[in-house]
This record gives C-alpha cells, structure tokens and sequence, in this order.
C-alpha cells in the first residue's frame, strides 16, 4: 500500500497545525473546544440544525480560494486536512470588529448571543462569496441559523449592509499566502493516522481509497459526514475505522456533457446546484431546499445515495431523469441503474469494499418535461415526508414516456410503476385521463406511517402532487400551484 503521511494538517491564522494522536470520531467542534479551547464557537442541538458552532473551512475550488461554512459538530476533525479553518476568534483584529461583527452590533442582531457567533460566520461566508446578495439569499445563507431571542430582522438586516459590497478584510489580504499554504500540506499522498484496528484515513487518489477500501471492507466510508456525523453525536455509535473520501483527487469532478451530466461522488449539494438547475429549475430549487447552507456545503452527492434512505432528496429526482450509478470496487467498475441499487429499507447493491464513484444523469430531450417536489412540515431546512420527481415525454399532447419515482413512500426511493402505465397515452387536454394516473398511486405504494407524516397523509400527498405536476405539463401556471414565489410575485403585482 502506498506510503501515507501519519498526520491530518490545516493552516491556522497562517500556520500549519499538524494532528497525529486522535480518536478517528473526534468531532471539529470538540477539538476547537476541548483542546484548542476555542470556545467561541457554540454546541446547541449536535445535529447539524441549530448553527451554533459554524465554522468557516477555506479551501481551494478551481483555482481560488472559497470559505465555506460547515457545521464543526458533525464535521469530524480529519475533514479539515488540507483545509483553512477560521472560527469566529479569527475574526476582529484587537481594535476593531470585523465588518459583518460590527454590522451586527449596529443593526441590534444580537441578545442572549448563543446563536451569534454562528451566525456571525456564516455572514463571513457570505460575505467572502462576493456578490451583492439578495433578500432571498441572505435568508438561504442564514437558514441554517437558528436564533431563538433576537429575532430575524435586525439580522438580515445586518447582512444586507455587511454583504452589499465585496468585503476586504485580512482574509482577502493574504488570499494568495493562505493559498500558498494550502497547496503546500495538501500536496503529497493521502494520511492514515492511527493503527489497524481504529485510524482515519484520508486517501489521496482512487487507487489509493481503492486498496483501502479492500483492505479494511468493514471500515465506514464518510463523504461529508452529515450523516455519520450523526451516528457519532446522537446514536453514540463507535466509529473506529473511517475512511474519508474528501481529499480523492477526481472523485469530486463534474463533467457536463452534452447529454448528460456526471457528479462525482464527492461532489457537494452546492457544488452539483447549478449543474443541475440547468437541468431544469425544479432541480434548482429542491437543492435550494436541502438542508442548510452549511449542509449542502459538506453534504455529498454521493453519501446521498449510498446512505439509501428512504427520505433522500436525489434519490427520486434522479431516479426519474433516468440515471446511472457507477460502483468500483478494487479494479473493477460496474454501472447499474439507480434505481436497482436500493434493495430494500437501508439496504443497497453495494459488496463489501466496494464504493460509489459518479453518478451519470441523462438531460431532457425537447419533449421531455421534468417535475419536482418536496413536501415538508418547515419549508427550509427540513428533511421530506414525501417527495416526487417526474420526467414525462409529450408527443402531440400525449404523454408517449413517463418516469415516475418518490421519496418517503416506501422503504426505498422507488418508482412508481402503476402511475407510469396510467400515464402513457393519457392527453394532457383530459385531465380525467391523467387524474386516474394519480389514482394508481395507491397501487405502488403502502406508504410509511412515521412521526413525519401518517400513511394516509402520504398518500393523498403523493396523489395531489401526480395532479400537481400534470396541471402544470398541461399548462396550469405555477402561480396557480406553487407557494414558492408567491410573495415576490404579489410584491411586484402591487
Ligand atoms: C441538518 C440536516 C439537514 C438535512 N437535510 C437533508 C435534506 O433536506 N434532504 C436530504 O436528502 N438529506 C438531508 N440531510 C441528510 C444528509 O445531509 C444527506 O443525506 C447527505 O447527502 C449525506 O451526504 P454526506 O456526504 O454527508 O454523507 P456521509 O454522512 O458522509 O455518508 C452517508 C452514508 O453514505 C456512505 N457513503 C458516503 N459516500 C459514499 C461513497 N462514495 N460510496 C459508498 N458509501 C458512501 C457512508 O458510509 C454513510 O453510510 C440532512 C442532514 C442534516 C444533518
Ligand atoms: S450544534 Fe447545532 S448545528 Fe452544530
Ligand atoms: S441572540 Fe439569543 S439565540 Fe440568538
């Protein structure tokens, strides 16, 4: 096996700090706070929902420097090798605030302050993003903020003065330095730290993760660690063996084709966004809607799909566009269809020492039309009680192809195939023909009755959203089916 450094390293305030001794579950945030007693940086639900331990990880993204901000209490420290990691210490320089601090005092955005330093690094975040934000996306890049005291307003407030123009901070001064640095400790193979039977590994190529991946199949592979991070924080489940896929060269590529487009595994919610809204904008905006800011920063593509749970996002939306998932276990790669890879309730078609490489996602043809919804309790940041993806083809008002697949319906995303039958040859012109497609859903489906949602409401839901989406292929505008929008629409109607 190929030699691997024995250490995780990450620049701090210009230095590098290298770890070699630690628990392989060790989260960010207990290590900021525990042995670098950073405790600035705040726990409040350990889960990933609340926002008050943000920290902010620069890394380079295609040649630039990019601060993201994670969630440090399901973000385990090993994912910081190779990373910048600022926390809200980093920020105010002995005699002045940092812009989006001072923003924060002058707008009145704080009280109790548990909540603030998070929220105060997601600003920096923003703020480091560059553009002019909207309303809308200061909302998006603070829906992962929890404040239970201050109330929203002076805080969005805050943002907007803070973000209106590109910010120049000590950051930006030294961009070129903190570069410099990263590429140095993120050059060079991957690290394995600690022994046989407890490490974190960080392999730096496939051939690498490959061969580890074979000789340790018991090994729990993490991508972006918004679920493992869970197992470790909630379920307390003993993680020993990991072997993070974040610093696989390749891994995290994206190749838009022509006709399709490929994600790697390692790609994140928000680096797939705009490839996929330009698939269609119901892509766009289920993305806009998943998790936080902070979620789809370090959330996978991949780690989506392998975790097989039955309330995924892309799982349906992908399944009904038609797509392809490439395993590769040792030297041998297979492709299968994405939707033969869930088995059954958190079981997949994945062998031991086997892992997921890329997704590949056909686009839409001309007369394909493409639909995706996500019905949750809370419209940001909450995980689907049903979600529905359909790609229709409509040939001379007939629907002449169809796919149809839901989330939360089952124990796996799945299709639904007794729609998909009813669909074909239904005219758009007749909605009784296409309303009997939405009448077989309760032929696919024996929903799951959960604190999200009951069976019986599953299954209306799921029905309505057949009706849904035909309305709207038919023609129905979606000011007449959609909340999404609704206010800016009545805003510019007055
Ligand atoms: C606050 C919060 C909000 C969330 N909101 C949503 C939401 O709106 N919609 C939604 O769908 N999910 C949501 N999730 C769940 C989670 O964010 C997603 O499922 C995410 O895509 C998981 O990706 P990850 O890279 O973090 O996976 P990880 O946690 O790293 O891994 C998940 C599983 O996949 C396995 N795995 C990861 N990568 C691979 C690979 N390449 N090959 C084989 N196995 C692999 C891991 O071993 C593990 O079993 C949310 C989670 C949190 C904490
Ligand atoms: S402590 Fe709530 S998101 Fe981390
Ligand atoms: S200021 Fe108290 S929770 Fe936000």
């Amino acid at each position: 096996m190929a030699a691997f450094r024995d250490g995780i390293r990450m620049a701090m305030r210009g230095e590098v700090v290298e770890v070699r001794d630690f628990a392989p579950a060790t989260t960010l945030l207990d290590w900021l706070r525990l042995a670098r007693r950073r405790t600035g940086t705040k726990e409040g639900c350990a889960e990933g929902d609340c926002g008050a331990c943000t920290v902010v990880l620069g890394r380079e993204r295609d040649g630039r420097l990019v601060y993201e901000p994670v969630n440090a209490c399901i973000t385990l420290l090993g994912q910081a090798d190779g990373a910048e990691v600022v926390t809200v210490e980093d920020l105010g320089a002995a005699d002045a605030l940092h812009p989006v601090q001072a923003a924060l005092v002058a707008h009145h955005g704080t009280q109790c302050g548990f909540c603030t330093p998070g929220i105060v690094m997601s600003l920096f975040a923003l703020a480091h993003d560059g553009g002019a934000p909207s309303r809308q996306q200061v909302c998006d890049a603070l829906a992962g903020n929890l404040c239970r005291c201050t109330g929203y307003r002076p805080i969005v407030e805050a943002a907007m003065e803070a973000c209106a123009a590109p910010v120049a901070d000590a950051f930006s001064a030294r961009e070129a330095e903190t570069l410099a640095l990263l590429r140095r400790i993120g050059a060079g193979p991957g690290a394995f730290c600690g022994g046989e039977r407890a490490f974190f590994a960080a392999p730096a190529s496939e051939d690498e993760l490959a061969a580890l991946c074979l000789a340790h199949p018991d090994a729990t592979l993490v991508s972006g660690a918004t679920d493992v991070g869970l197992w470790i924080t909630k379920a307390l489940a003993p993680v020993d063996k990991i072997v993070w896929l974040g610093r696989v060269r390749d891994l995290d590529r994206i190749e838009d084709g022509e006709g399709e487009l490929s994600l790697g595994a390692t790609v994140t919610h928000a680096r797939a966004t705009p490839a996929l809204a330009a698939i269609d904008p119901d892509l766009g905006e289920l993305m806009r809607r998943f998790g936080s800011r902070q979620v789809r920063t370090a959330g996978t593509v991949g780690g989506n799909i392998a975790n097989g749970s039955p309330i995924g996002d892309l799982p349906p939306a992908l399944i009904a566009l038609g797509a392809t998932l490439e395993l590769r276990k040792g030297d041998h790669i297979r492709t299968l269809p994405l939707e033969s890879f869930f088995l059954a309730y958190r079981k997949q078609d994945r062998e031991p020492g086997e892992y997921v490489r890329r997704v590949i996602v056909p686009k839409l043809g001309p007369n394909d039309r493409f639909r995706a919804f996500k019905v949750t309790k809370r419209f940001d940041e909450d995980i689907s009680a049903v979600m529905m993806a359909c790609r229709v083809t409509v040939e001379d008002d007939a629907v002449t192809a169809a796919r149809v697949a839901f989330g939360g319906m089952a124990g796996v995303p799945k299709r639904a195939a007794h729609v998909e039958e009813a669909l074909l040859g239904s005219s758009l012109g007749e909605g009784t023909s296409w309303r009997r497609a939405a009448d077989a859903v309760s032929r696919d489906f024996t929903p799951l009755d959960d604190h999200r949602a009951s069976a019986a409401y599953r299954s209306q839901v799921a029905r309505n959203l057949v009706i849904k989406a035909m309305a709207e292929i038919a023609g129905a505008p979606s000011s007449a089916t959609r909340i999404a929008g609704w206010r800016e629409a009545a805003d510019a109607a007055e």
